[in-house]
Parts: structure tokens; C-alpha cells; sequence
């Protein structure tokens, strides 16, 4: 049968009346990948899997949450949505308003947003509001906003979002018959962890699967679940994950205290370093900020802190394209990135150079 999206595969486990109209791009049934090459390197035997959620309709994992908003936005009669964002909520709230045909207004971090994440708010039609300010100071607007005016929001304080999300756990479990002993997840605003805890949680309820240990993982400078207070000025090359005042906060620090989990932190380094190396070890381009989850796994394995014989699912959020950048700036850094003369010698002397 055709694929059609998360909430025609879930229906049963959505809040939704049986006449609604779904808005779908056929989001969901992303792939689990597995890390063979990459977990070698840690010395364990865990078995690794990349639930890779960059490859949802508009490149990132908040499609699944923004199908259901949307959907329920329209089933509601609303004309209008709104949000802040990092870059992909407004990318996934543009294309799916627009399906619907609803209007839709993003408030972004003037220069820190992704240039890929930017192109999808505009071309799908978004009223796009650059303010001069982060992602917090768009939170606190558009809540407002909403809360005064005719216009659904559609962040993850809008729980329609975590129940469209939680729909990823389902897909994992459904995928491998059982739970993973850990997933992994990067952490911002804290709904897809909150989500996938909602998800896993439906799953154990009617007896599916076990609990996984969820565990967040932050950027260093924009890691408030890890020094437990709340950041002002988060800084991070992971724009999608620069925030400093997350949402989510009393929830996420539940789903981690009641699977047995952790917060951690990686620095801007690290992430680069990650992002490349899933690229060119595995063949798996994500953003920055997606790398996160799987730094985190790959240190914790190495570490000790999760037993060798674990399986272990990482989710990797967005798509690398999102951010070509970043991934631009790291391709010249390695020095691969030549220009020649169109000869055959100069040609010839560069393969002669760089045979593995
Ligand atoms: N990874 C990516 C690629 C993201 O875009 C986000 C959040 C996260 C991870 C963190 O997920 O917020 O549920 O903890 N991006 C939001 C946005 C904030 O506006 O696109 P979270």
C-alpha cells in the first residue's frame, strides 16, 4: 500500500476525530541506519543505529510534529499559524501552511539561521519576521502573540507537535520489534525528547516494548540542562540547537529522571568533527546539531558509561543541506578542494597524490 504519512500509519494512537482532514506530505518512515564503521572506532560491540529524520519531506524531523499541528489547526478552523524558530520549525510550519492553505508567520534570529532553512520559509510563502534577537526573545513574542490573536502557534508548547513527534518512537520500535536499551537525542527547546519519551511511554503502556534510557545532548554554549540553569546569550555553530531557555524544561528533566538518563555537552569542535565524520565514514550528511546525538553516544561507549553489548539509537534531526555553509567552510578546511589547470597532468598529479 502507499506510504502516507504519520498520521494515516497511527491514526489509532493520535488524538483525532474519524472526518478530519489530514494535511500530509508523507512525512515519517525515515530509515534506521546502522553505524558499523563508526562504532568499530569506540572499541565496544554496541550495536548503533541513526534514526535519520533529515530525510522527512522539508529535511528535518519537526515535519512529523508540524503535520499534526497543522492538521489540528485546521480541524479547528484556524486560518493562520505562527512560530519562532532556529531555522526548521519555520521551514516545516511554511510548507505545511501552505498545503493547508493557511497563512503562516516565522520569527527568526536575524543572521543565525541556516541559509537552506531560510530559502524553504521563503519560497513556501512564510511571512518571515527577522528579529534582532535569539530564539528566546522570539519564544516570549509569539507566545504572546497567540495567546491575543486569532493565530494557532505551532511550537512544541503546542502538544499536538510531541504527539505528531512521538510517532519517531513508534517507527523504532515497530522497525526493530523492540526498544533500543538507550536513545540519544540532541537537545534545544527539549519537545523531541519530550516526544519521543510521550512515544516509547504509549508503546510500554499496552505492553509493545520495554523503556529505553532517553539521554540529551546539548551544544557547550547552549547546554542549560546541563549546568541545571537557564543561559542568556547561547552561543553554538549549531544554530538549530542555539537556545538558552528551553521550553520544555520541567518535562524533559522528567523523561531523563524517569528513564534513568543524562544530560551532556559537546563543544563546537566536536560537533564539526561528528557531522564530518558521519559524512565521510558512514555516507550520512546532517546538520550541525544533529551530530550532537551521536557525539554523545560515541563518548559514552567509549567511556563506559553505557554497556558494550547496548543497542543504541541516535536521532540525527536535519538534513546536511540545511546548513551548506558550515559544510562548505569544513570541506575547504581539509584541503580537498582544488583548482587546476584542465590538463591531463594536472589531473593525473592530483589522483597520483591522494590514492589511498
Ligand atoms: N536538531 C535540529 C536540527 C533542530 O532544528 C532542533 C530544534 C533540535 C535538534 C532540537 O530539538 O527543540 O525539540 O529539543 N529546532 C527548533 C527550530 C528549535 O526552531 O527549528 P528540540
Amino acid at each position: 500500500m502507499r506510504y502516507s504519512g504519520i498520521i494515516n500509519r497511527y491514526r489509532d494512537w493520535l488524538p483525532l476525530a474519524d472526518d478530519t482532514r489530514v494535511i500530509t506530505l508523507g512525512e515519517g518512515d525515515t530509515p534506521l541506519i546502522r553505524l558499523d564503521r563508526l562504532t568499530r572506532t569506540t572499541g565496544r560491540d554496541a550495536t548503533l543505529y541513526v534514526k535519520f529524520e533529515g530525510l522527512n519531506p522539508t529535511g528535518s524531523f519537526k515535519d512529523r510534529g508540524m503535520c499534526f499541528a497543522v492538521t489540528k489547526a485546521v480541524e479547528e478552523g484556524s486560518k493562520a499559524v505562527i512560530c519562532a524558530s532556529t531555522g526548521n520549525t519555520s521551514a516545516s510550519a511554511a510548507a505545511y501552511a501552505a498545503r493547508a492553505g493557511l497563512t503562516a508567520f516565522v520569527l527568526i534570529p536575524e543572521g543565525k539561521i541556516a541559509l537552506g532553512k531560510l530559502s524553504q520559509a521563503l519560497i513556501h510563502g512564510a511571512v518571515v519576521v527577522q528579529i534582532q534577537g535569539n530564539f528566546d526573545a522570539g519564544m516570549r513574542l509569539v507566545k504572546e502573540i497567540a495567546a491575543n490573536a486569532p493565530i494557532t502557534l505551532v511550537n512544541s508548547v503546542n502538544p499536538y507537535r510531541l504527539h505528531g513527534q512521538k510517532t519517531a518512537a513508534f517507527e523504532i520500535v515497530d522497525a526493530l520489534g523492540f526498544a533500543p536499551d538507550y536513545h540519544y537525542l540532541p537537545v534545544g527547546n527539549a519537545g523531541n525528547i519530550t516526544a519521543h519519551w510521550w512515544g516509547y511511554g504509549a508503546y510500554h503502556k499496552q505492553g509493545r516494548c520495554a523503556m529505553p534510557t532517553l539521554v540529551g545532548y546539548q551544544a557547550a554554549g547552549a547546554a542549560p540542562f546541563v549546568s541545571g540553569q537557564m543561559v542568556d546569550d547561547p552561543e553554538t555553530i549549531a544554530t538549530a540547537i542555539r537556545i538558552g531557555h528551553p521550553q520544555s524544561w520541567a518535562l524533559a528533566q522528567e523523561a531523563r529522571a524517569a528513564t534513568g538518563g543524562w544530560f551532556g555537552a559537546i563543544d563546537d569542535a566536536e560537533i564539526l568533527e561528528t557531522q564530518r565524520l558521519l559524512a565521510q565514514e558512514e555516507g550520512i550528511f546532517c546538520e550541525p546539531a544533529s551530530a550532537v546525538s551521536v557525539a554523545g553516544a560515541l563518548r559514552d561507549l567509549r567511556a563506559g558509561r553505557i554497556p558494550g553489548e547496548a543497542t543504541v539509537v541516535c536521532t540525527v534531526t536535519g538534513h546536511g543541506l540545511k546548513d551548506p555553509d558550515v559544510a562548505i567552510q569544513q570541506g575547504k578546511a581539509t584541503r580537498d578542494f582544488l583548482t587546476v589547470s584542465p590538463t591531463l597532468d594536472a589531473v593525473r598529479d592530483v589522483i597520483h597524490g591522494r590514492m589511498r
